[in-house]
């Protein structure tokens, strides 16, 4: 495999770029071969650390830093990835063999027009719930970075490389998950944990981080790459989510509910979220479609009628007195068992928030 790897970029690929960096170093160089600014990122080299969310985009001059190599998989497909992260993938990938667990990627860096072919192709196959659950948008994807690198099991010596077949494999995927950190990985996104990193479950999506302890700390403690660098947002950065136990819907499925309460949620200024619950299928009555659907007759009396309903409860602190100043919030008080009442039109139509209170 290594074989195949070609330097798509390298620092100082001349003797005259090489020359010049060093005058420069000595504080020479005065005329003509000065290093090019794409030399001196380079040199300063990219963060391991670097967060890119939904409200992260791609650092600035990434592109210019980012040592990128290229390889073939066993699929025979071209796949690009930051250089220190494809040796450190070597590594774990001959860890797994050892267990007789066999991965490939399928895909690392993504440059933001061919994220946007997955968008346009995943919104054709899925649907666009879907790709809000599970795709970001160009410009905020971690894979951008070529730091983030997607898995495929290998199974019997067959690719299994579609995400709905991938997570039919939970016992695969926790011998994987298990070698992670010590290979400088980490599970990019975890089950459960949503609100934290914009993004349902994915076994498959782990990220490179260059340092093993930070690694080890964060996949031993099971959290999140946002609370470790500690870039939650505060309105929700004590809520505890309780997904609890549903027959009538995915853990996606919640997520996307969840995703609209929260826009709504955090745009109520000062306000900070103890604690979010799906309350369960037996909230879904038909008496609850019903009154759903009377409300969305009278925003919106020529829209399809709703036929799935979902129902959270919460608890919430108000603002402080000052910032409560001039809104209905009593200040500084907890309001506790407060819900929120969405419906939607079939599993591919998104969750309309259609009331919430008392
Ligand atoms: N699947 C991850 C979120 C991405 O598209 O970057
Ligand atoms: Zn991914």
């Amino acid at each position: 495999m290594k074989a195949n790897v070609s330097r798509r970029t390298f620092v100082m690929s001349s003797g005259a770029t090489l020359m010049a960096a060093l005058m420069s170093a000595c504080g020479g160089g005065q005329s003509g071969d000065a290093a090019t600014p794409s030399d001196a990122a380079k040199q300063a080299g990219i963060d391991y650390m670097a967060l890119v969310n939904k409200t992260h985009a791609l650092p600035e001059g990434w592109e210019d830093a980012v040592e990128i190599v290229h390889f073939k998989n066993t699929e025979d497909w071209d796949v690009d990835v930051e250089a220190k992260a494809y040796d450190a993938y070597l590594a774990f990938k001959e860890d797994l063999e050892a267990d007789d667990v066999y991965v490939d990627l399928d895909s690392a860096y993504r440059s933001v027009a061919a994220q946007q072919e997955i968008v346009d192709d995943f919104t054709k196959k899925y649907g666009v719930e879907y790709v809000k659950q599970y795709v970001a948008v160009p410009g905020y994807s971690e894979h951008h970075t070529g730091l983030a690198l997607d898995l495929f099991l290998i199974i019997d010596g067959k690719g299994v490389y579609e995400n709905e077949d991938m997570v039919l494999y939970p016992e695969l995927w926790s011998k994987i998950h298990a070698k992670l950190a010590d290979h400088g990985f980490i599970l990019r996104y975890l089950p459960q944990k949503k609100i934290e990193t914009g993004y349902s479950y994915e076994p498959w999506h782990i990220r490179y981080l260059d340092d093993v302890e930070a690694a080890s700390k964060i996949m031993e403690e099971g959290i999140t790459l946002e609370r470790y660098l500690d870039e939650l947002d505060p309105m929700i950065a004590d809520a505890e989510v309780d997904y609890a136990s549903s027959k009538l819907y995915t853990e996606a499925d919640i997520d996307s509910a969840l995703e609209v309460v929260l826009a709504e949620f955090t745009s109520w200024t000062g306000c900070t979220l103890k604690r979010i619950s799906y309350a369960g299928d037996d909230a879904c009555t038909a008496e609850e479609i019903a009154w759903m659907n009377e409300l969305r007759e009278a925003n919106t009396p020529d829209a399809e009628e709703f036929d799935q309903t979902l129902v959270f409860t919460s608890d919430f602190h108000s603002p402080s007195e000052k910032e409560a100043e001039g809104t209905a919030w009593e200040p500084d008080a907890d309001y506790n068992n407060w819900t929120w009442h969405l419906g939607r039109v079939g599993a591919d139509g998104g969750w309309q928030l259609m009331t919430w209170g008392y």
